[in-house]
């Protein structure tokens, strides 16, 4: 059988980021050894390795690498040693200018309460238990690229300004792939606004319920961010999918994230709803992954990083880019297994027990991986 050829831009980023990426992508390397598919890497400086190394977060011709690629891999960007650089080249600017580059408006944040993970949150189990919600967050638009955003002298002293604005087109498309990926869950979709306070709200919740019209199998509710935030952390089961703006996105999916007992846990995909433009590929749908922590520069270079974020980042490019369900699956299980025979990172104390560095996570890992790939 000739293999599927996908080719991946990996940007290892600042911090921890190369510590799990590499876990990753070898992660995805012996899928590819044991599987008729082949990954081509390629590789670039992102945030402020490449301040560093070239001036910029980002490079032109790097962007333009992204963009022919089947997908991208992203470790994390930013750190102290770049907190002084100008606003416009700060590693931060340059993560959101790919992701508008990119046209990723999507950002898929599951958050998934293993049962082998259930004592280390620090909510309690009988809460937490069960918990397996899907954060939609719009990426592309709202307060975060609204023009005006500046400061400025006034007779009155300094002032500035953001603007939140969102089209219609923006709005709907975000909701619109909200609904359909309810299909393959529980078909329940809560869509998060400030609708008592803010026109760009009032807009979202009309378009949620256009779009609910023509989904007449999935349910819609409403909810307000302030309270949807406190229910969030008192019933987390009661949610399946949630839709939202982009900054009560940013913002809900650190809050989840508390749930699943690390931040190190939970991966991320950025969507475009693209395909791949390389000739011949056999990939379905362009999208970048990356782990939803932080460099963690405290950390960065100790092996102490919990590569689970990125793994399970790389299992999500299989199942959505690659239409590698199998193999997404296996890699999820093995994650699975490694956790429950109680092998944990820092980030995740198991009493009685050491934890192991991120290397030696991801090699258990993998040996879990190769059991599933070759029985
Ligand atoms: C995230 C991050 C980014 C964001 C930062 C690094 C720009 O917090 O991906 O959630 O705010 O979107
Ligand atoms: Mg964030």
């Amino acid at each position: 059988m000739t293999a599927q050829t996908f080719h991946i831009l990996c940007l290892p980023g600042d911090g921890v980021g190369p510590e799990v990426i590499h876990e990753a992508r070898q992660t995805l390397d012996l899928i590819a050894s044991s599987r008729p598919v082949e990954f081509v890497w390629s590789e670039a400086a992102f945030g402020g390795a490449a301040i560093d190394a070239h001036g910029v977060p980002l490079r032109d011709e790097d962007a333009d690498l992204a963009a022919n690629s089947d997908s991208v891999l992203l470790g994390a960007v930013g750190g102290p040693k770049w907190e002084n650089v100008a606003p416009e080249i700060r590693p931060e600017a340059g993560l959101l200018g790919l992701r508008q580059r990119l046209g990723l408006f999507a950002n898929l944040r599951p958050i998934k309460v293993l049962e082998a993970l259930v004592d280390a949150s620090p909510m309690k189990a009988e809460i937490v238990r069960g918990t397996d919600l899907l954060i939609v967050r719009e990426l592309t638009g709202g307060i975060y690229f609204g023009k005006p955003s500046e400061q400025m002298e006034t007779s009155e002293g300094r002032s500035a300004v953001d603007t939140l604005v969102y089209s219609e087109i923006e709005i709907q498309r975000l909701i619109d792939l909200g609904f359909e990926l309810a299909k393959g869950r529980r078909n329940k979709v809560t869509s998060v606004d400030k609708a008592n306070v803010m026109a760009s709200s009032r807009l979202w919740r009309t378009i949620a319920n256009e779009v609910a019209e023509r989904h007449p199998d999935t349910q819609l509710e409403h909810a307000l961010v302030d309270s949807c935030a406190m229910r969030l952390l008192l019933r987390p089961t009661d949610y399946d999918v949630m839709v939202m703006e982009n900054m009560f996105g940013d913002i809900l999916s650190d809050e989840a994230a508390v749930l699943a007992g690390s931040l190190g846990m939970l991966p991320s995909a950025s969507l475009s709803g693209r395909k791949p433009i390389r000739e011949g590929t056999s990939a379905v749908q362009f999208g970048m992954y990356e782990p939803i922590h932080g460099s963690a520069p405290d950390i960065a270079g100790q092996n102490k990083a919990n590569p689970c974020g990125a793994i399970l980042s790389a299992a999500m490019m299989l199942r959505i880019s690659f239409g590698l369900d199998g193999e997404a699956n296996a890699i999820e299980s093995a994650i699975n297994a490694t956790l429950e025979d109680g092998i944990r990172t820092a980030d995740l104390p198991l009493p009685g027990s050491q934890p192991v560095g991120t290397t030696e996570f991801g090699d258990k890992v993998r040996a879990h991986l190769g059991r599933v790939l070759g029985s």
